[in-house]
């Protein structure tokens, strides 16, 4: 596709009642509110401009969209009238375009005139700006006072490794401040100066972008109309030629993208202002943090080894799945068709994810599958289902723009979700509320333009209580929406959730010590939350990876039924993702229990379904989930195992209980980008496709089913999908022979009643569909619940808080609760490798001032971490944001081995491990711990490849 331009109308949309006037001889009907600017444009009149764009409320400043209306004096800013019915207006005549000229001449006249050399030469809209008002010269010279010339130039700022700043292009209109004050809301950014000497200034004493409050998101970059904001690599590489539209593969938000490229090099990748998940927003990561890609490291060659102290061997794609099937038949053979199985990745595309479940189903013959979900979001699947009928949040991520009060639990947007977290900032900003439950005082409880009312900084490990203080202060103070109760939920169910949450046991002041809270402050929370008007749940990983995890998602689907809150804009209970493609793979039938569609393998109709389009008999009982895989491997029942782009050897709970476990296999098959951790213990090793190679969907926290379409050709000459079909073919099963991506897809949509209406073939017609997407909801279904539960009746469920078995005491006296921070992604394996290290090169521990003087703990000093389960050293860094008796790590390196420590507690419904919540002791450490000796042995052992 040549270069892709969206169309700038100048002042953002409005909504409101249809208002018709004349521009230029032609009639419009906008809305009320719109700009006369917004609204010529809508017929091809495009006005000259500046200061204005879309994304932006107008500022009025640069005098270049002057109009003519009839019936009033003067040239008013186009982008700043909003227009009236029966309104006339001139755009251009001779009077407007000698008035534009003159102002495009003062600005000119301090710009440097080195279009030919400048990296945005034909993509400025100063230089089209300039050809449009047919600007021939300067009457004024260029000899006056400038920010130009040698004397007066400013530097060139280069210190953010994605994008630079060359003052001396400003033409100072503000946009780049706008932005990241209305679309990014980190207010980075300001006009420092009057007059001459204004300048755009990021505020810091050095003055530089890396330094300052910035989070480079690329808002001001992509908002700047000159070359004085510009990506680092169209300096490098020049302007980009063509584009593709794709989605982001980092986290649940979903971006959308235009890829922009020259031949088949990414030059850069620019948010698309009509992908429904981020409308034209991004973050660091999706915006900039796409090197990986075809970083050096990348493996492009499939590999296999006799045993993991072999070095590995380059082979050809049809040995490395000869090998890996023969050894797979062979574990089969010896030790039953269940001693191999599988983990699908969310990572990985819809189509991707499927084609893994059907070969362990099918090819393998049992339901050994599982996936990382199981160590995230597993009890929101459960709990969501129980309650409510279906395993997905309620709402589209815009829905937040209805919201007037926000419960935002055990999430931290603005690290993990940012371009949601920038909607919901702009929310907030407009007088809706937050109430933040959460240990640590995160960037939503106080941040520029932002306080939270409340923040329930309660001990980890309280969440359920938290939950039942709230119910209780809603039943008992009368607060109960008692019609929603009664027409949309189960009578019988909500009668007993009452008469539990009632009794004095769960009421604040009962629970306030347990939870660490004044129980004026939950009762006052759940005031807020029921009476506000739209409340609305956001909630992250801080929810579901506990002992508790699915009782905690019942609770707040408990919470939002009785207040009403559900089946509507604005409201809903709403889960953000964590991968890519969480939901998706999901949804595809990932877990051991369920087949695509979350349709249990015991129900003998669906297994019929499955079993005729599969031509293969199907299992009706569960297979083993991940942790009884690892649990049978020790044992020595479960020997083989395929592993879809996830590295279990440094995402799961007690590093060293999973290397001990894939240490027992005889085969272990990694399909992955790079040789990563787990990779260390496998036998052959399949290269996979970055998100830049692959042709498929993935599937949002909005249940959002967004294209991904190969932006460049696979390196590893093999779609993984092929790959998986071909190994499922070399262990004798031959349902796997699909020509395309979009054909897998055709396959799930037949199958699969909430995708009946999904292929390719739509989605690239410019659908954006959020499932259900069927006969019902023909073009999706962006709030469910609206009329009726999915389940029918909305069922409340009595959540009785039970405290988790992981206890401190004298020996391990604090709680090390985990997370992630905004440059970095996950067990970092694509970020890592890209500039975004400059901002977080090693995970740190953060510790309160209090612990810390206690231990003698100073700023930056290497410190032990110890648990019962292990230990490890990180380098300290004391803060009070986290709590007292709190510490607090990311997990982003694998040296730093965060999950050497954690536990095997899980979740009691699903397993999903007890992340969040264990007792440590920290002490001053200037030695590495013996686990980080085993690590670096083991990658001296276990990462060799041979010489050619
Ligand atoms: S990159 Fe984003 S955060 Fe940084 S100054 Fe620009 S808009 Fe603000
Ligand atoms: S940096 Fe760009 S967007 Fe910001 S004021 Fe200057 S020209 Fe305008
Ligand atoms: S918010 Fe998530 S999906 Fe969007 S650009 Fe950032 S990492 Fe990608
Ligand atoms: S675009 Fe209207 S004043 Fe600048």
């Amino acid at each position: 596709m040549a270069l892709l331009k969206e169309t700038d109308f100048g002042t953002p949309a409005k909504q409101g009642a249809p208002v018709t006037l004349t521009i230029d001889g032609v009639d419009v009907t906008v809305p009320e509110g719109t700009s006369i600017m917004r609204a010529a444009s809508q017929i091809d009149r495009p006005i000259p401009k500046l200061c204005a764009t879309d994304s932006l409320d107008p500022w009025g400043s640069c005098r270049m969209c002057l109009v003519e209306v009839e019936g009033v004096k003067g040239t008013p800013a186009s982008c700043t009238t909003p227009v009236r019915a029966g309104m006339v207006v001139t755009t251009q005549n001779d009077r407007l375009a000698k008035i534009r000229k003159g102002v495009m001449e003062l600005y000119i006249s301090d710009h440097p005139l080195d279009c030919l050399t400048c990296a945005a030469n034909g993509d400025c809209e100063l230089q089209d700006m300039a050809g449009a008002v047919g600007l021939r010269e300067v009457r004024y010279g260029m000899d006056g006072a400038n920010h130009f010339e040698a004397e007066s130039r400013k530097p060139v700022d280069t210190s953010n490794p994605y994008f630079q700043f060359d003052p001396a292009k400003c033409i100072v209109c503000s946009r780049c401040v706008r932005a990241c004050e209305e679309v990014q809301g980190t207010f980075a950014l300001t006009i420092d100066g009057r007059g001459f000497a204004s300048m755009v200034s990021a505020g810091t004493q050095i003055d530089d972008f890396f330094s300052s409050e910035c989070v480079s998101c690329g808002a001001c970059v992509q908002a700047c109309p000159t070359a004085t904001l510009m990506e680092a690599s169209v300096v490098a590489k020049g302007v980009p030629t063509r584009s593709v539209e794709t989605t982001c593969a980092y986290c649940g938000v979903g971006c959308s993208f235009k890829a922009e490229l020259q031949g088949d090099q990414v030059v850069r990748m620019v948010p698309q202002k009509s992908g429904g998940a981020n409308e034209g927003h991004s973050c660091v990561k999706g915006r900039f943090a796409w090197g990986y890609a075809t970083h050096k490291d990348r493996v492009t060659t499939p590999m296999v080894r006799d045993a993991i102290t072999d070095p590995w061997r380059a082979v050809s794609w049809d040995e490395a799945i000869g090998f890996a099937a023969d050894r797979f038949k062979k574990i089969q053979a010896e030790h039953g068709k269940g001693a191999i199985g599988g983990i699908t990745s969310s990572r990985c595309t819809n189509e991707e994810v499927y084609v893994v479940q059907k070969m362990i189903r099918a090819a393998f013959g049992n339901n050994n599958v599982d996936t990382c979900a199981r160590v995230c979001h597993s009890p929101t699947g459960y709990g969501l289902k129980t309650t409510f009928g279906t395993s997905a949040g309620t709402q589209n991520f815009k829905s937040v723009e209805k919201a007037d009060v926000i419960l935002l639990i055990g999430a931290n947007p603005t690290d993990g979700h940012p371009v949601f977290a920038s909607r919901m900032k702009k929310r907030l900003r407009e007088g809706a509320q937050i109430i933040v439950l959460d240990p640590r005082r995160i960037d939503l409880v106080k941040s520029p333009h932002i306080k939270a009312a409340h923040h329930v900084q309660l001990r980890p490990g309280t969440n359920v209580a938290v939950m039942n203080a709230l119910a209780h202060t809603i039943v008992t103070e009368g607060l109960v929406d008692e019609k929603f109760v009664a027409e949309r939920c189960e009578d019988a169910d909500f009668d007993r959730w009452r008469a539990f949450v009632a009794e004095e046991r769960n009421s604040p002041e009962t629970l306030a010590e347990r939870i660490g809270v004044e129980p004026e402050t939950l009762r006052a929370a759940a005031r807020l939350f029921a009476t506000a008007g739209n409340g609305a749940i956001y909630y992250g990983l801080g929810v579901t990876e506990h002992s508790q995890g699915s009782t905690m998602v019942m609770a707040m689907a408990n919470l939002a039924m009785a207040t009403g809150n559900i089946g509507r804009e604005g409201v809903g209970v709403n889960p953000l993702r964590g991968q890519n493609n969480v939901q998706g793979s999901c949804d595809m039938g990932s877990f051991p229990h369920e087949f695509p569609g979350y349709r249990h393998v015991s129900d003998a109709a669906t297994r019929d379904l499955f079993e005729k389009a599969w031509g293969r008999p199907l299992l009706a009982e569960p297979g083993l989930r991940i942790p009884n895989m690892l649990a049978a491997a020790i044992d020595g029942t479960y020997r083989g195992i395929f592993v879809q782009g996830e590295d279990i050897a440094q995402s799961d709970p007690n590093t060293v209980h999973v290397t001990a476990a894939l240490e027992a296999m005889d085969c272990v098959v990694v399909q992955d980008l790079f040789l990563n951790e787990t990779a260390g213990y496998a036998h052959v090793f399949l290269p996979g496709t970055s998100f830049l190679e692959k042709d498929g969907t993935f599937t949002n926290a909005e249940r959002r089913i967004n294209r991904v379409r190969p932006v460049m050709k696979e390196a590893t000459g093999l779609s993984e999908w092929e790959a998986v079909s071909r190994l499922a073919a070399a262990m004798g099963y031959d349902g796997m022979t699909y020509a395309s991506a979009a054909e897998i897809m055709d396959e799930i949509a037949a199958l699969t009643p909430t995708f009946a209406g999904v292929s390719h073939a739509r989605l690239d017609s410019g659908a954006s569909l959020q499932w259900p997407v069927n006969a019902a909801a023909p073009d999706g279904t962006p709030t469910m619940h609206k009329d009726g539960f999915v389940r029918g009746k909305g069922r409340f469920m009595v959540t009785e808080y039970v405290a988790t078995d992981e206890r401190t005491n004298r020996h391990f006296p604090l709680i090390l609760t985990t997370g992630r921070i905004l440059s970095q992604y996950n067990v970092g394996a694509q970020t890592r490798r890209t500039e975004n290290g400059r901002w977080h090169a090693e995970d740190v521990l953060e510790v309160h001032p209090h612990d810390a003087e206690e231990r003698g703990i100073g700023e930056g000093d290497m410190v032990s971490i110890g648990s019962r389960i292990g230990a490890t050293v990180l380098r300290a860094t004391i803060t009070d944001r986290v709590p007292q008796g709190v510490v607090y790590t990311t997990f982003h390196h694998p040296v730093s081995g965060a999950n050497v420590i954690t536990t095997e507690f899980s979740d009691w419904a699903t397993n999903c491990p007890e992340y969040k919540v264990t007792a440590v002791q920290v002490t001053k450490s200037n030695q590495p711990s013996d686990w980080q000796e085993h690590f670096r042995d083991v990658h001296e052992r276990q990462f060799v490849v041979a010489a050619e």
